[in-house]
């Protein structure tokens, strides 16, 4: 059974998404039924500065997975004197284990343009890019009808939005790759500084939020800063989509306060005997079963959002293989230590999951991730190692029973591990 929009489970706190579930996703006045745009009208009451104002006291920061605090980098933007600011939507979403940005565009594309024009208004952008991954093509042409609409109705002011559909790379949801790409060149990262908000896309002062961020936007402006910063923890506050996927009973979207245990995420999801959990994606962090007391927060474990459940039916060596082998065929490959990092990480796992590793395997699989979390250019190679480092952490003794039987069956080794 997979968790449906309206299964609300206990424990819940729906806040975003109770604005976010239309009835009907194309309908504009369904929206404004629901309190839509009223955020973007008392926006309009305030000053720009009052607005970043606002949103820096509400807590709010990035749900893309880096966690910045969303008004101090809109800030940095307004203050540039270069007057040709650009506000990008980065809804490229190709994280392993995240749909919450999908859940959001499927169900109410109107609530992120509120988002946008809000966050253009405040860092006076005139220009406006929505980044769509090519794997949610199908959601253009709504996409397409909900700008159109809101133009028409004037809710984007002099905002104009043009939708940029990505070609496929995972390394393209990296805000300098994907700038590049827009740009129309190749999809790599940059080197920074400077950093968007001076020097972005066209060189243009830039912003890039996550849809989840920008979605949250109407409802701080509306209801308050203190109302937001009542949720969730001292450094995280607000709710946060969550997207529960592997061995669970009840996959799909939750709204949770952040600050909530692993533990009880498990229990609404109904996990199987999770014997670990990655958080946060591809290079998120591994939970073994007995630190489940984890908070899901930017203290504890977040990332995009993604919580994947592995029960003891699967060799977490294989796990971690698989996911290096995903972060190797999306390297970028601008920077050596990524490019080559990965794939030398590939080689060691293969061959452990093959039984013909070494303990020497071990301590090189170790040393290579310090080197390329140090060196890597992007969030990519700096976080590629995490999963590896945290098997070794919490299941090195799987490891070194499979080197130990290898070494059995080759000879190599006269006792049966
Ligand atoms: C390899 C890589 C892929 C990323 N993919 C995404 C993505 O698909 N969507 C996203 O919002 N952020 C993604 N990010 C984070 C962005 O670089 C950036 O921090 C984010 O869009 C900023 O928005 P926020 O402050 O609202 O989170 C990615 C980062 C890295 C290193």
């Amino acid at each position: 059974m997979i968790k449906d929009v309206e299964d609300k489970a206990v424990g819940e706190k729906r806040v975003l998404l109770e604005r976010v579930e239309l009835e009907d996703p194309g309908d504009l006045k369904g929206y404004e039924a629901l309190g839509g745009f009223t955020g973007l009208d008392k926006a309009h009451e305030m000053s720009p500065e009052a607005v970043i104002e606002t949103v820096k006291d509400s807590g709010l920061r990035g749900r893309g997975g880096a966690g910045f605090p969303c008004g101090v980098k809109w800030e940095l933007a307004r203050q540039s004197p270069n007057p040709d600011k650009v506000l990008i939507l980065n809804a490229d979403e190709g994280e392993v284990g995240t749909f919450k940005d999908r859940y959001i565009l499927e169900h109410n594309p109107y609530m992120v343009l509120e988002g946008m024009a809000i966050g253009a208004y405040a860092i006076g952008a005139d220009k406006g890019y929505i980044y769509l991954r090519d794997e949610y093509h199908y959601l253009l042409t709504s996409l397409e009808k909900a700008v159109s609409e809101c133009k028409e109705e004037g809710y984007l002011n002099d905002l104009e939005v043009e939708i940029v559909e990505g070609a496929g790379a995972y390394i393209c949801g990296e805000e300098s790759a994907l700038m590049n790409s827009i740009e129309g060149k190749r999809g790599e990262s940059r080197y920074r500084p400077p950093f968007p908000p001076e020097k972005g896309l066209f060189e243009q002062p830039t912003i890039i939020n996550n849809v989840e961020t920008l979605s949250n936007v109407p409802l701080i402006v509306e209801k308050g800063a203190e109302w937001y910063a009542a949720l969730g923890t001292e450094k995280s506050k607000g709710t946060k989509l969550f997207c529960v996927s592997g061995d669970v009973k009840r996959p799909g979207v939750y709204e949770l306060e952040l600050g909530t245990s692993l533990k009880e995420v498990m229990g609404l999801s109904g996990a199987e005997s999770p014997k670990w959990v990655q958080v946060g994606g591809s290079t998120g962090r591994l939970i073994p079963s007995d630190r489940l007391d984890t908070a899901l927060s930017y203290e504890g474990v977040l990332g995009s959002g993604a919580v994947m459940v592995s029960n003891g039916t699967r060799d977490v060596i294989e796990f971690v293989y698989r996911t290096l082998e995903f972060l190797n065929e999306e390297s970028c490959g601008k920077c050596a230590p990524c490019r080559e990092g990965t794939e030398v990480l590939v080689e060691i796992l293969g061959r452990l999951t093959q039984g013909e590793g070494s303990e020497q395997d071990l301590i090189n699989l170790e040393t290579l991730s310090e080197v390329m979390m140090d060196a890597s250019l992007c969030g990519l190679g700096q976080t590629a190692p995490i999963p590896v480092l945290d098997s070794l952490r919490y299941f090195r003794e799987v490891y070194e029973a499979r080197i130990e039987q290898s070494l059995y069956l080759r000879g190599l080794r006269t006792v049966k591990a």
